[in-house]
């Protein structure tokens, strides 16, 4: 054959090879069809297994009531019962080991999360009370006036 028919046939019988070795260097052996169609069946089958070992980071608030009663009761009879505890303190996996204590975020951005007046007309997220952040007492926490465990009552 010519050179010039040859030598662009060699640069794709290499680029061909190097992808095969490259996939099977790196895709992992467990990788391919594991069921009965792609639909389902195409996925890396020992993914399921490092799934089911994934440590969940939230516990749920009846974890806190045992040692934190009186926060859980009050939160319970608020206008925060739907809120979980760990959605304002963070995941609780290991407390109170580690960490000892949770961290407590008094940032106005806590609560702006949630209050702050968004148009969102026929969303939810537009029916929960509202105010205007660089209005509504902007220097302060809220906290400091809001109980957040009790936000009907001061703070
Ligand atoms: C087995 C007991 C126990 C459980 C269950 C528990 N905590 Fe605690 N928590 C403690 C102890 C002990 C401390 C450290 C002493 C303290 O500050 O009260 C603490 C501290 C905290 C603090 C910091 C208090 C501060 O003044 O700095 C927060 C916030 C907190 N816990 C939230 C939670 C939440 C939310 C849950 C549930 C998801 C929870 N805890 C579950 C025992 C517990
Ligand atoms: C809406 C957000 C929010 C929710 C929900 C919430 N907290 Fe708090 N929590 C705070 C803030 C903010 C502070 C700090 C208050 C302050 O410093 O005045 C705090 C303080 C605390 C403290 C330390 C001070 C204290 O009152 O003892 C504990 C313990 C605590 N929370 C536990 C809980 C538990 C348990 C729940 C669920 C039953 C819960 N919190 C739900 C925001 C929240
Ligand atoms: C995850 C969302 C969320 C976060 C974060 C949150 N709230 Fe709320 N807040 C709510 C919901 C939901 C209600 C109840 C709305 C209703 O009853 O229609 C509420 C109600 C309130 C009310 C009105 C109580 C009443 O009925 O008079 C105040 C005030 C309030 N929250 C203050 C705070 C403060 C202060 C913080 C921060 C420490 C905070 N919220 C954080 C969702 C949130
Ligand atoms: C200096 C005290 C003070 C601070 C700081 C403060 N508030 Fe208020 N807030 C009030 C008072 C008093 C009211 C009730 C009178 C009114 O509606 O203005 C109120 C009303 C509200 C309401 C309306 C409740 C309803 O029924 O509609 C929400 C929501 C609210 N505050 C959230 C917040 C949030 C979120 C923050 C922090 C970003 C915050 N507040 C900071 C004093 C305060």
């Amino acid at each position: 054959m010519k050179n010039h028919i040859l030598r662009p046939l060699w640069v794709a019988i290499l680029l061909v090879s190097a992808i095969l070795i490259a996939r099977g260097l790196y895709v992992p052996d467990d990788f391919g069809v594991n069921g009965r169609n792609f639909t389902y069946g195409f996925h890396r089958k020992g993914n399921i297994e490092d799934w089911k070992a994934f440590p969940v980071k939230y516990r749920g608030r009846d974890y806190c009531k045992e040692c934190h009663e009186d926060n859980y009761s009050s939160v319970s009879d608020s206008a925060h019962a739907v809120i979980q505890c760990e959605n304002c303190h963070g995941p609780a996996l290991g407390h109170p080991d580690n960490p000892e204590a949770l961290e407590i975020d008094r940032s106005r951005g806590l609560c702006l999360r949630c209050h702050a007046d968004l148009p969102y007309p026929g969303s939810q997220r537009g029916d929960l009370p509202a105010i205007n952040p660089d209005e509504h007492n902007p220097d302060t926490p809220c906290a400091d006036c809001h109980n957040p465990h009790n936000p009907e009552q001061e703070g």
